[in-house]
């Protein structure tokens, strides 16, 4: 198979993707030949050993297949030390959580400004789905910030008593397995995947998903017959975990995405589904099965709706370029040894595709979701808060 013009993977990696292939080829035997692309993502990504985030490929920084902000420059953890300070000083024994902790870096440059700003949390924890991630975490939290090692632990799911602190999740929600729909004249069909003549294939039939019907119905009245897109639907169930899991604090969500009257554009006719393979974005994630990230935008409207149905209040929303400039983001370049010129000059750099438009400064948004807190927060002090 051809993958032109992406680069060929290796053959060792042609070895592992064929493993996650023969398996989701069983699963499809098992469901009757067609599989739900939710469940189909949901292997692809997270298949224990196999999948996407769960095997032990390079993933983040300039040798993997995308980078984010966090890899970028440390300056990006800073801002959001800066952004969890209050909430550290306002309760006892506060904790940070980190959703999808990637390489470790964020939280190994969070916990080092937090130090130097005096306000530790009394804990930190990191909920990881990929147990090889978990790996990698704790080498890099090992390696870079040993005398603060033994504040940090994995979770294998919610704690079971709420925290009060801070709860964090930078690009986490894109990797969360989607529906794909169409939007038919008198129904909604759903992208499902078959196999045939050796390779994976879209198969879109009337769903029988009723959730997925109701909620692509109430979008009708907006959208052209024909549109497709993207939903997740398990949205609601996931921030009423998180905000169960919150006594009192902040819920911060960072991700690329749109308010839900850009996001169902009638223009986006073909929704946000996107891969990312050693730097390059393609919209099929029916091939390179287990070697390539597979990512939907954020419906920010959707999220703000689950937080308030989940009794969570939306504290801010912003872009990430306003709310990292509200962090203090040019201080805190400011304070860099400028005898170290490649570095300064690098940071700059960095700081740049943090803020400026074209990169990601207006794509990626902020949202801040917060319980039994009612003082105004930092990073979304400017006027520049973006309607939802
Ligand atoms: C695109 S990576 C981002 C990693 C990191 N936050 C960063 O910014 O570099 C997505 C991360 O989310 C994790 N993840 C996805 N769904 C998750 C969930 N429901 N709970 C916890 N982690 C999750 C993945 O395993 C991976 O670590």
């Amino acid at each position: 198979m051809s993958y032109s013009p992406l680069p060929p993977p290796s053959q060792e990696a042609l070895v592992h993707s064929q493993r996650l292939v023969n398996q989701l080829i069983l699963a499809i035997k098992q469901s009757g030949g067609a599989l739900p692309f939710t469940e189909f993502m949901t292997q692809a990504l997270y298949t224990p050993g196999l999948g996407y985030y769960s095997a032990g490929l390079r993933k983040f920084g300039a040798k993997g297949d995308f980078i984010t902000a966090p890899e970028i420059s440390p300056l990006f953890s800073q801002g959001i030390a800066k952004q969890c300070q209050p909430f550290l000083t306002a309760f006892e024994q506060s904790v940070i959580l980190e959703f999808g902790a990637g390489s470790g870096i964020m939280a190994a440059e969070i916990l080092k400004e937090l130090e130097r700003l005096n306000c530790l949390p009394h804990q930190y924890l990191i909920l990881e789905v990929s147990a090889e991630l978990r790996q990698r975490q704790q080498t890099t939290l090992q390696t870079q910030i040993p005398k603060l090692f033994n504040r940090i632990h994995w979770l294998d799911r919610l704690p079971s008593q709420p925290i009060s602190g801070a709860i964090l999740a930078n690009e986490v929600l894109d990797a969360m397995p989607i529906h794909r729909f169409r939007l038919d004249a008198e129904t909604v069909s759903e992208f499902q995947v078959s196999y045939q003549e050796d390779r994976f294939v879209w198969q879109e039939s009337p769903t029988t998903n009723q959730s997925l019907r109701i909620a692509v119905e109430s979008l009708r009245h907006q959208l052209p017959v024909g549109y497709i897109s993207e939903i997740n639907l398990a949205l609601p169930a996931w921030l009423q975990s998180v905000a169960d899991s919150l006594l009192a604090g902040l819920v911060l969500l960072i991700d690329y995405g749109f308010p839900s009257r850009e996001y169902y554009h009638p223009q986006r006719s073909h929704g946000t589904l996107m891969c990312h393979y050693q730097h390059y974005a393609h919209d099929d994630p029916l091939i390179l099965v287990g070697l390539q990230d597979i990512t939907a935008h954020v419906n920010f409207t959707a999220v703000a709706e689950a937080a308030m149905a989940a009794g969570l209040s939306v504290a801010g929303y912003t872009n990430q370029a306003n709310f990292l400039l509200a962090c203090g983001l040019i201080e805190l370049l400011s304070t860099l040894d400028q005898n170290n010129m490649p570095y300064y000059l690098q940071q700059t750099q960095a700081v740049k595709t943090l803020i400026l438009p074209s990169e990601m400064g207006e794509l990626f948004k902020v949202m801040a979701l917060t319980r039994n807190w009612d003082k105004p927060l930092l990073g979304f002090a400017s006027d520049e808060r973006i309607k939802l």
